[in-house]
């Protein structure tokens, strides 16, 4: 750790002289955010739910792994364009059994459960199914490396923990896939791929992993498959309303970053929430804002502060 003080207008900056920052707060009993009084919205009024979040009064607020779900924000689903009584889609299953070695890292529900971190991840499902339940929920951050893989992954893994809901994780970083190196998995058929064939016949057959002691399903892109640097937006859109019929209670996006491109623009359009990801110390707040005008204030759910 640096000793040196990390730049003003950084989340999780260290406290100003006087400042009591103690261990991180009980997540449940913390304010979703720090909002003044006269700062709160008009009830009737969808407003943008973060342009009042004050950074310095955060970095006070929030500890590791904090979890902060904004409630104002309810999600808007993704309007359908497919004729309900669409068969669901045909699936084949290629089952997956993690190997006894360490497991990645950024699996923090399989690595310590028990941990605060992973109570962090199961308040942040807590907060997304009282947003409204999306189905297709797209993780995101403004700048690459902030902690999106981490996210989606626990995140998933804490909707679907114990089998209490059906849980498809996908991925659509192109640029930098993850799922297969994190979760120790060959795709049998690479998700980038896969959402090329499906928008020319929507009616093929998907090639899914499943992991039964996640309870997980997984859409992996191969990183040895060379692909193109561009996401497809309307072969995402297909994709997610196929695989919405597949009876999914929820489909989490391990998305590239925001800002530098209009990819996520295009996953947000097919999706019913964006969750962004900010890292403490790193995320300004600058590119927090940016961030949530390009993607537009109504679909971001909430954000998530990492360490
Ligand atoms: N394989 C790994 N094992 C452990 N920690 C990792 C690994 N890869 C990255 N990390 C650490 O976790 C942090 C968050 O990584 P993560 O992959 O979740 O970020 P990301 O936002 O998905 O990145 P990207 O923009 O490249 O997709 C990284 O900054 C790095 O410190
Ligand atoms: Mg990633």
């Amino acid at each position: 750790m640096s000793a040196t003080k990390p730049p003003k207008g950084r989340f999780g900056d260290a406290p100003a002289a006087g400042e009591r920052r103690g261990a991180p707060l009980p997540l449940v009993t913390q304010p979703m955010v720090p909002l003044e009084d006269h700062d709160r919205p008009e009830p009737t009024r969808v407003d943008n739910p973060l342009a009042s979040l004050k950074p310095e009064t955060a970095s006070v607020l929030f500890g590791k792994a904090t979890v902060s779900m904004v409630p104002q924000s309810k999600v808007t689903p993704a309007p359908a364009h497919y004729h309900p009584a669409v068969e669901p889609p045909k699936i084949a299953f290629t089952e997956h059994h993690l190997p006894d070695e360490r497991p990645d890292s950024r699996l923090t529900l399989l690595i310590d459960p028990d941990s605060e971190r992973a109570a962090a991840f199961r308040v942040l499902r807590h907060h997304l199914l009282e947003v409204g339940r999306p189905q297709v929920v797209v993780v995101s951050s403004p700048r690459p490396g902030d902690g999106k893989t981490t996210v989606a992954l626990n995140l998933a893994l804490a909707l679907a923990e114990c089998g209490r809901a059906k849980v498809l994780l996908c991925e659509t970083h192109l640029r930098r896939p993850q799922l297969a190196a994190a979760l120790k998995l060959v795709p049998p058929w690479c998700f980038a791929e896969q959402l090329a064939a499906h928008r020319h016949q929507p009616t093929l057959e998907w090639s899914l992993v499943r992991i039964p002691s996640l309870w997980l399903d997984v859409a992996a892109i191969n990183p040895r498959v060379e692909k193109t640097q561009l996401l497809d937006g309307p072969a995402f859109a297909i994709a997610m309303e196929r695989l919405r019929l597949g009876g999914y209670d929820h489909i989490v996006i391990d998305a590239p970053p925001v800002l530098g491109s209009a990819d996520v623009n295009l996953m947000a359009d097919a999706a019913d929430a964006v969750v962004l990801v900010l890292r403490a110390r790193v995320t300004t707040t600058r590119d927090m804002r940016k961030a949530i005008d390009q993607i537009g204030a109504a679909k971001v759910a909430g954000t998530v502060l990492v360490e």
